[in-house]
Order: C-alpha cells, then structure tokens, then sequence
C-alpha cells in the first residue's frame, strides 16, 4: 500500500464515489442516500455537474452491475443495521470504516456507542473532511487499527469496548485487503470481544471464482467478464491496494464457524436485484448482473 502516490485513501474514496452518484438519483429512484460521500471524494464537483444518470451509463460503459452491486451493499448494510436496532444491539463496531457515514446518516439510538476501526492516515483524512457539527458526534470513538499487524481486541477493549453488551460488527469491502491470517485472527478477536453476549457480523468478500472462472461472477450473457474482472481488479491495485484474499463460500463458513460464528445468509447482487432495484423501477438485467463479492450476515453460537 505504502508505495502507491495515493494516500492509502484510494479505495474508500471509491466507494463513497458511487455513494455519491446514487445520492444525485430522484428520491423516488434511489436506493441509499449519502449526503457525506461528497465530502470524502476528489472531483465530487465534476460529479455532481454530471449527475446521476450519466454517471451511472458512464459506469455502464466499464463495467456494468459495478455501481449498483456497490450500492445494494450499502443498502443490505443499512437495513441489517436497523435491524439490529430494532433488537436492541448496544454497540456497532464499523471495521474498516472508510468513509461510511452511517454513524451519522442513520437514525441510531442515542444510546447506541458506536467504534469505528481503520488505518490512523485514513481516519486523519476522514475527520478532517467532516463538517464540524455531525449528529451523534459523541457516541463515537476512532480507534486505529491495521487488521494485518496489530491487535483488534486489544485496541477496542482500550478505547472502552464493553464485553457484555450485544453488539453488531460489520466488515465492508475490507476482506480482499488484508490477508487470510489477518481475516482469521480478526474473526477469532471478535469471538473473544464478545464471548457470552449476542453478536452479529456481517462481511463481505470476494469469490475465488474470479480467478478460477470469472464467468462465473456474472450473470448470463454478461459482455466479456474476462475483460471486466481485470478491469476491477486492476483497479484497486493501480490506487495502491490490490486485492490479495478471495474466498470460496465453504471456506467463509468454515472459518465462521471456527471461529464461533453460524452463517446466516450469503448473498449477492442477483438476490437482491428483485428486492432493491424492482420497486423503483430500475430492474437490473440478468446480462448487466455482477456478482463478484458476496455478502454475508452471521451470528455468534451462544
Ligand atoms: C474499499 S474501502 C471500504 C471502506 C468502507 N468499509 C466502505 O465500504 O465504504 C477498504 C477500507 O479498508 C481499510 N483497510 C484496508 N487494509 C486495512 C488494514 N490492514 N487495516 C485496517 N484497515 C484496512 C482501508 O483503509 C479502507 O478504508
């Protein structure tokens, strides 16, 4: 990461990039709304002079699926998070938290304490890109954490993390970063964090069917997956953060479930198309469908 001309920012600044894109979308058209995402992202201005439908057919034109998968993980995310509220969770723990804003763009519970975890330069950039009055301002805590060589336990027992309290974990877009060990010591951390208390985490992660046939990582009749799948990945290792750990579903449920964790649900953009996108009138075709990166919801066995 460390010798790319980015400022290890690259990735997030993606993310919130076609967040911001959504949020130009009618109300009746969109499906999430992020009025944060335009602070954390170069050239937001040029963006927002395009608009919504443009930007979107532009992304069409790379790789289509891409803007909307991204979104309807946002979207999945928000409603597992009112979810959680509606069952009383008490702390939220964002890992890897970028420049997710949901700390402060959805209606939480003031009694909610919420951690959110990343790498120090980014939460710098992060902050300092804030408008100095955020709602829920004081139910949040930054804590600094690299998953690949420091101690995520330790980190948030430190910055007041209670071991008692029922708690929701999410990992967005974060799995292809770090490697396997970090992602495994990471899941063991969060079963020690949470030994006798409800848990709930949610990760996503990216198929090793990318590799092995990208094909596979699209929907029927989907132009040249091949070229599309170099083109993402290429990507995120041109800003400096390649990817470097894709899973099989097997291999996600087995290190959930060593690590105390039942899986729940594993879903991707073609489950969720009907749900998401069909309501407002933007049914994604099944040759526009990408599938690359699953998403998965697990609770702790207590
Ligand atoms: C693609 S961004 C996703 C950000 C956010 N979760 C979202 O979906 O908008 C990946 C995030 O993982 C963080 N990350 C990557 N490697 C990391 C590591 N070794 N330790 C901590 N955070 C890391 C990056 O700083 C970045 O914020």
């Amino acid at each position: 990461m460390s010798n790319s001309i980015f400022r290890k920012d690259g990735t997030a600044q993606g993310v919130a990039k076609q967040r911001l894109i959504e949020s130009l979308a009618k109300p009746s058209k969109r499906i999430i709304y992020d009025p944060y995402a335009e602070n954390f992202v170069l050239g937001a201005g040029i963006i927002k002079l395009m608009g919504h439908d443009f930007s979107v057919w532009l992304s069409k034109k790379f790789v289509p699926g891409f803007h909307e998968h991204l979104i309807s993980r946002t979207r999945f995310i928000d409603d597992l998070i009112k979810k959680s509220i509606s069952e009383q969770v008490e702390q939220y723990v964002i890992l890897g938290a970028g420049y997710d804003s949901r700390a402060y763009n959805l209606e939480l519970p003031s009694g909610l304490k919420i951690f959110e975890v990343d790498q120090p330069e980014v939460q710098e950039i992060k902050i300092s890109k804030l408008p100095d009055e955020i709602p829920n301002a004081e139910n949040i805590t930054y804590v600094s954490v690299d998953f690949n060589h420091q101690s995520l336990k330790n980190q948030l027992l430190n910055s007041g993390f209670d071991k008692r309290k029922s708690t929701i974990y999410t990992l967005e877009g974060v799995s292809q970063y770090i490697t396997r060990e970090a992602l495994n010591s990471t899941l063991t951390e969060l079963a020690l964090l949470t030994p006798n208390s409800n848990a709930t985490f949610f990760m996503s992660y990216v198929s090793k069917l990318l590799r092995e046939d990208p094909k596979a990582c699209f929907g029927m009749g989907y132009l040249k997956p091949e070229k599309a799948a170099k083109f993402i990945t290429n990507g995120a290792a041109k800003v400096g953060e390649p990817w470097i750990s894709l899973y099989s579903s097997k291999e996600i449920e087995d290190l959930l479930s060593q690590n105390s964790f039942t899986l729940i649900e594993n879903k991707t953009l073609a489950d969720l198309n009907s749900k998401y996108f069909t309501p407002v009138g933007r049914t994604i075709p099944e040759n526009h469908i990408f599938k690359i990166e699953h998403f998965v919801v697990a609770k702790s066995k207590v």
